[in-house]
């Protein structure tokens, strides 16, 4: 191989230099691959579309888990309203779409995607890089099936948000407060012909430790989210 670099490199005075300069055309492809594959640190959200026709009764006559999920990826903006639908801000004062004890806020959502799970940062809009690599397995513990989904939202709630409440009351906060997100979620995908499920089978101390999670960031339950799998034609 060396033979053929002075072949291709003619002009190479040494050894040294033909292999350089081989080593450098051998690796650039591999450089520029790594660099295309390599998570955004931030990922811009667009604004609601609060226009989506979603009629309230219709979304409620349709909610119910669905476990298998089409791998292909949501559309950037149904991410983004089923983001903004979890937990957005939904008055100039900050508030919430989903209630909370006290407006502490105490949920965060993370978005685990196939090669990097992100916070949801809901004042830029946007999602922020916080691990790379696939999570997905970690949330779906026992039940590997729905890894499949394309995004597996995590709800954390961040206890120290509540101050110095009794720990019974932050318990009992951060559940409720995941539940009001986690039916908004369930919600949205029913108005938006997705598929989801609330679950709380997950491996919890893993995830926290992959997402580096302070000891009072709890993960409470996770959604996968994507469109339905379609049956197979007979
Ligand atoms: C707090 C909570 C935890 C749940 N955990 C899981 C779970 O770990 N795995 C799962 O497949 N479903 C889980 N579910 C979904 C329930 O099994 C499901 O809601 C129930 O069977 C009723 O079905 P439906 O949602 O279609 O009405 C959970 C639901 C709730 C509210």
């Amino acid at each position: 191989m060396l033979a053929n670099a002075f072949v291709f490199f003619p002009k190479m005075k040494t050894r040294n230099s033909a292999l350089r300069v081989l080593c450098a055309v051998l690796c650039a492809p591999l450089c520029l691959t790594a660099l295309a594959a390599a998570p955004a640190e931030t990922i811009p959200l667009a604004p609601p579309d609060l226009n989506r026709p979603a009629p309230l009764m219709r979304a409620l006559a349709d909610r119910r888990s669905i476990r298998d999920f089409d791998p292909a990826p949501l559309s950037k903006q149904e991410l983004s309203d089923l983001l903004w639908a979890a937990n957005g801000i939904n008055r100039p004062d900050g508030r919430r779409t989903a209630p909370t004890a006290r407006n502490k806020q105490d949920i965060d959502l993370y978005v685990l995607h196939p090669d990097a799970a992100y916070l949801h940062d809901a004042s830029a809009p946007a999602l922020k890089l916080v691990a790379t690599g696939d999570l997905r397995p970690l949330a779906a513990g026992a039940q590997s099936a729905v890894a499949n989904a394309p995004v597996i939202l995590l709800l954390v709630s961040d206890f120290e948000r509540f101050g110095n409440s009794p720990e019974f009351n932050k318990q009992r906060w951060a559940a409720l407060d995941a539940g009001n997100v986690s039916q908004n979620i369930c919600l949205f995908a029913a108005a938006a012909g997705l598929a989801t499920v609330p679950r709380t089978t997950q491996l919890a101390d893993r995830l926290k430790s992959a997402l580096k999670l302070r000891p009072a960031q709890q993960p409470l339950l996770n959604h996968p989210v994507g469109h339905p799998k379609k049956a197979p034609a007979n």
